[in-house]
């Protein structure tokens, strides 16, 4: 049958069957594609699943490598810790060790400096006694001679106007009352050099603090001195009444010794900028309950706060170069704390002063216990 003798309903079927053969194939695609789709999504989550997998990895590995670091990070601080200790520490022994060496040397110079002097100045002051007996004695026979020769012969009239016999009468007792004054004043000096120097000791010993506080003084006679350029510093001792205080003598007057070299400096340097204020240091002691309080106080410029939070610091200071090591105040720090078992502290206010304070046990072996 040839389709030119197709009728119409043979034609429509026909159409239909080429429909349905087609929606089939098309269905056949589709699915194909479907399932080729379905193979590429399985593919794709397996992908993003293994992608997931290996973020968490990472994110693990990660988070364990800022675990790490924050422990390096916290043992570094800590090292750097130990080394800022260290660090502290050498640098308190070196102080220690330059100051001890400093002092050792001064302490031999001066003890033998006093050791020198002290004969000869025994001497002097030994003879004095003998030598104004002497000269008494042979006043009193001049006088007798007046008396018994009067007139006295020409001879002896001149002599005696020459030499102005009625002045040196006069002033004998004067020259040696000096003399005195000035032998009594040089065995006080070589008594505070012999105190001050006594740096070996390696005991305890019960002493009058006073006596040590007086030889620092003398010592620092010429700086308290006036001269040309400003006036003498006035010393106020309000002294209390002391028992004898268990202590390393000479290493409590290298405590006195700094702090009133640092208040003269104080003062010194305040007389250059306000020249009417009044110079002044006052001393003062008392004890209370188990301790021994010293204060010494200066009428200087005070110090700044931001220097008063490093006085104590081992090299620091606020002087020129040359003229202080910034080891004073920490060495007597180390002093009062740790050879003494007190306390040293420091108040000042800018404008009216400082006052240094000192609290020692008066019983080494009380405190202890
Ligand atoms: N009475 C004071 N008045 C004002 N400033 C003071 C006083 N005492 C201490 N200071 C300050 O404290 C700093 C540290 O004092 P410290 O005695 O330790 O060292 P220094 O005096 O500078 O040097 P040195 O080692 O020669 O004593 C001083 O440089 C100064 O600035
Ligand atoms: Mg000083």
């Amino acid at each position: 049958m040839n389709t030119l003798g197709m009728n119409i309903l043979d034609m429509d079927i026909l159409d239909m069957d080429i429909t349905n053969t087609s929606l089939l194939q098309r269905i056949k695609d589709l699915e194909k594609e479907n399932r080729i789709l379905h193979k590429q999504l399985q593919r794709s989550h397996s992908d993003r699943v293994q992608v997931e997998n290996k973020y968490a990895r990472d994110g693990y590995l990660l988070q364990q490598i800022i675990r790490d670091l924050e422990g390096s990070k916290s043992v570094l601080e800590q090292r750097g810790v130990a080394l800022e200790l260290a660090s502290h520490d050498i640098q308190t022994i070196q102080s220690k060790l330059i100051e001890s060496e400093k002092m050792s040397a001064l302490g031999v110079l001066v003890a033998e400096v006093a050791h020198e002097i002290n004969n000869p100045v025994g001497f002097i002051y030994g003879n004095i006694e003998y030598l104004e007996r002497y000269i008494n004695k042979i006043i009193e026979l001049v006088h007798l001679y007046k008396d018994q020769y009067n007139p006295p012969l020409l001879i002896i009239q001149d002599k005696i106007e020459s030499i102005e016999l009625d002045f040196l009468l006069r002033d004998i007792p004067k020259v040696l009352q000096s003399m005195w004054i000035g032998a009594e004043r040089i065995l006080e000096i070589v008594k505070s050099l012999r105190n001050f120097s006594r740096l070996d000791e390696s005991e305890y010993r019960a002493v009058d603090l006073h006596e040590g506080l007086d030889s620092t003084l003398m010592i620092l006679h010429s700086k308290l001195e006036g001269d040309p350029t400003r006036p003498q510093i006035e010393v106020i001792k309000n002294y209390g009444m002391l028992p004898a205080v268990e202590c390393y003598s000479g290493k409590l007057n290298q405590v006195f010794m700094n702090i009133l070299g640092n208040a003269i400096d104080a003062l010194v340097e305040q007389y250059d900028l306000i020249p009417d204020r009044p110079s002044r240091i006052t001393i003062e002691t008392k004890p209370q309950g188990e301790n021994v309080h010293i204060t010494i106080s200066d009428s200087g410029g005070g110090i700044p706060e931001a220097v008063q939070s490093r006085l104590f610091d081992p090299f620091f200071t606020t002087k020129p170069v040359g003229k202080g090591t910034g080891l004073g105040l920490s060495i007597s720090y180390q002093i009062i704390a740790e050879n003494h078992n007190g306390k040293l502290s420091c108040h000042s206010t800018i404008g009216h002063g400082t006052t240094f304070t000192i609290v020692i046990p008066i019983s080494q072996a009380d405190a202890l216990s």
